[in-house]
C-alpha cells in the first residue's frame, strides 16, 4: 500500500514509521520544514522511546521518506491519514479542527484514483462528515471514501501499542475502502488484534468514550485515595482490591496528582461540548474534569502541610516534571499547578526531570534546573516525587537526607511506602495512605 500521512507530529510520525515498518510505502508530510529538513537528516522532533531506531531503519530500507509537499503525496496513495493537530480551542474548548479542514481541501485538489482518507486525529463527531463534504466540493469528480480510525497510542508506548493494540477501529460505510484499511492493517492479523468495522460516527465517538472512561477510572481512584486517607485505609490495596474484579480490570487505578498530557484533558472537555450541544450533557465527564483540575491544585497544599502548613522562603525539590514518564511531554501536566501553588506560597522551586526541562524552561518561571536527583535535593525542605521516572525508584535515601536540609518526601506517584521512607528517616506522605 502507498500511504500519505499529512503531519508529521506524535501521532503522524510514529503512525507512518509503524506503517512503513509492516512493509508499506509511507511519505510523512508536513508543513513545516524545518521539522521536515530535521526528519530527513535523521533528527527526531520528540522523545519517544524506540522512535529513533525505527525511523532511521525504515528511511534506510527506502520505505520512509519526508516531504513538506502534499500534492504529490497524495497523488500516489491508495490511503491519506489526516494526524493534523486539533487543540482545545481558546474560550470554549471545543476541538480546533482549522488544521483538519484545511488537510482536506489540500487534498481534495491532488487526489487521483481511488482514495481513501483516513482521520487519524481524534476529532467530534461528524467531523468525517464534515471532511466528505469539503473534499466533494472542492472536487466533484473525485473517487474517495473518508475513513474515522482513531488511535489510541499511549505517549512512552506507542509504538508497541501500535504493534499491538487491543483493538483497530475503522468506521464507514464503504466496502472498498474496508477492503483498503483491511490491507494497510494486514500485518497486525499475526496479533490477532480485533478489527471493528464500525460507522463513521460510532468510530469517532468510540475514541472520545475510551479516553473519558480512562479519565474517569483514574478520577475516581483519586477519590477514592482522598477517603483513604481520612478513613485509615489504603489505596493501593483498594485498588488491588477492586482491580481482581474482570469486570473492573486493574489498569488506570493507580492513583496520583491527577492525570495531564496531550489527550485526556483535551478529549474530555471536547466530549462535554459535544454532549451539551447536542443536549445529551455528560455530567459524569464534566464532574471528572472538574474534579482532575482541582486536584492538580490541590496537590500544592498537600506538599504545604508536609511542610508543617508553610514554604514560605523554603526550597522545594521537584522529581519529574512531564505528565508521565517516558515523554519530554508537559502538556497539562501537574507539576505545572504544583509550581505555581508552590511559588504563589512563597517557596523556592528546584526541578530535575530526565527529559522534560527543555519543555519546562519556557512554561515554568524562577525554577532551578537541577543535573540529577541529588543535585536538586541539595538544601532542599523536601522532595516531592511529581512523575515515576525509573530513574527515581531507588534513590539512595542516606545520600539524600545527607544533603538536604530536612528530610522531607512527599511521594506523589506511591513509588515508595510509608515503611520504607520512614525506615530512611523521612517524614513520608504519600497518595492514599493515612
Ligand atoms: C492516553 C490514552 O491512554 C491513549 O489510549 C490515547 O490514545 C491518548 O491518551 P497518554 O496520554 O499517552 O495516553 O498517557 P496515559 O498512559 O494514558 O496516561 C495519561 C495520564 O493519566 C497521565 O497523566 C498518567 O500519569 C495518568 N494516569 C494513568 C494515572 O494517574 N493513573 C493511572 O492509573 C494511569
Amino acid at each position: 500500500m502507498r500511504i500519505a500521512m499529512i503531519g508529521s507530529g506524535y501521532v503522524g510520525l510514529v503512525s507512518g514509521a509503524c506503517f512503513a515498518d509492516f512493509g508499506h510505502d509511507v511519505i510523512c508530510v508536513d508543513k513545516d520544514p524545518a521539522k521536515i529538513e530535521a526528519l530527513q537528516a535523521g533528527r527526531i522532533p520528540i522523545f519517544e522511546p524506540g522512535l529513533d531506531a525505527l525511523v532511521g531503519d525504515n528511511v534506510r530500507q527506502g520505505r520512509l521518506s519526508f516531504a513538506t509537499e502534499l500534492a504529490p503525496a497524495v497523488a500516489g496513495a491508495d490511503a491519506v491519514f489526516i494526524a493534523v493537530g486539533t487543540p482545545s480551542r481558546r474560550g470554549d474548548g471545543f476541538a480546533d479542527l482549522s488544521y483538519v479542514y484545511a488537510a482536506a481541501r489540500e487534498i481534495a485538489g491532488a487526489i487521483a484514483g481511488y482514495t481513501v482518507v483516513v482521520t487519524k486525529s481524534t476529532v467530534p463527531v461528524g467531523t468525517g462528515d464534515e471532511v466528505e463534504r469539503i473534499v466533494r466540493e472542492s472536487a466533484p469528480e473525485a473517487d474517495f471514501a473518508v475513513v474515522s480510525n482513531p488511535e489510541f497510542l499511549r505517549e512512552g508506548a506507542a509504538i508497541d501499542d501500535f504493534k499491538r493494540p487491543d483493538r483497530i477501529v475503522i468506521g464507514t460505510e464503504d466496502a472498498r475502502a474496508v477492503a483498503v484499511m483491511n490491507e494497510v492493517y494486514r500485518p497486525l492479523y499475526l496479533n490477532a488484534a480485533p478489527i471493528l468495522v464500525t460507522g463513521r460516527r460510532t468510530a469517532e465517538l468510540t475514541k472520545y468514550a475510551a479516553n473519558a472512561f480512562l479519565a474517569t477510572k483514574i478520577t475516581f481512584i483519586n477519590e477514592i485515595a482522598d477517603l483513604c486517607e481520612q478513613v485509615g485505609a489504603n489505596v493501593q490495596e483498594v485498588a488491588r482490591g477492586i482491580g481482581l474484579d474482570n469486570r473492573i480490570g486493574k489498569k488506570f487505578l493507580h492513583a496520583g496528582p491527577g492525570y495531564g498530557g496531550s489527550c485526556f484533558p483535551k478529549d474530555t472537555l471536547a466530549l462535554v461540548k459535544t454532549a451539551q450541544d447536542h443536549g445529551a450533557p455528560m455530567r459524569i465527564v464534566e464532574t471528572v474534569v472538574a474534579v482532575n483540575d482541582q486536584r492538580k491544585r490541590a496537590m500544592a497544599r498537600k506538599v504545604i502541610t508536609a511542610c508543617g502548613g508553610s514554604v514560605r522562603g523554603k526550597t522545594i525539590a521537584l522529581l519529574g516534571l512531564t505528565f508521565k514518564p517516558n515523554t519530554d511531554d508537559m502538556r497539562d501536566a501537574p507539576s505545572l499547578s504544583i509550581v505555581a501553588g508552590l511559588q504563589d506560597a512563597g517557596a523556592r522551586v528546584r526541578a530535575y526531570d530526565p527529559e522534560g526541562m527543555d519543555q519546562a524552561r519556557p512554561l515554568l518561571n524562577d525554577v532551578a534546573y537541577a543535573q540529577d536527583a541529588y543535585d536538586c535535593a541539595e538544601g532542599a525542605d523536601a522532595l516531592v516525587i511529581v512523575t515515576e521516572w525509573n530513574a527515581f525508584r531507588a534513590l539512595d535515601f542516606a545520600r539524600l537526607r545527607k544533603v538536604m536540609s530536612e528530610p522531607v518526601l512527599v511521594d506523589l506517584r506511591n513509588v515508595y511506602s510509608r515503611s520504607v521512607g520512614e525506615r530512611h528517616g523521612f517524614r513520608y506522605t504519600s497518595i492514599g495512605t493515612a
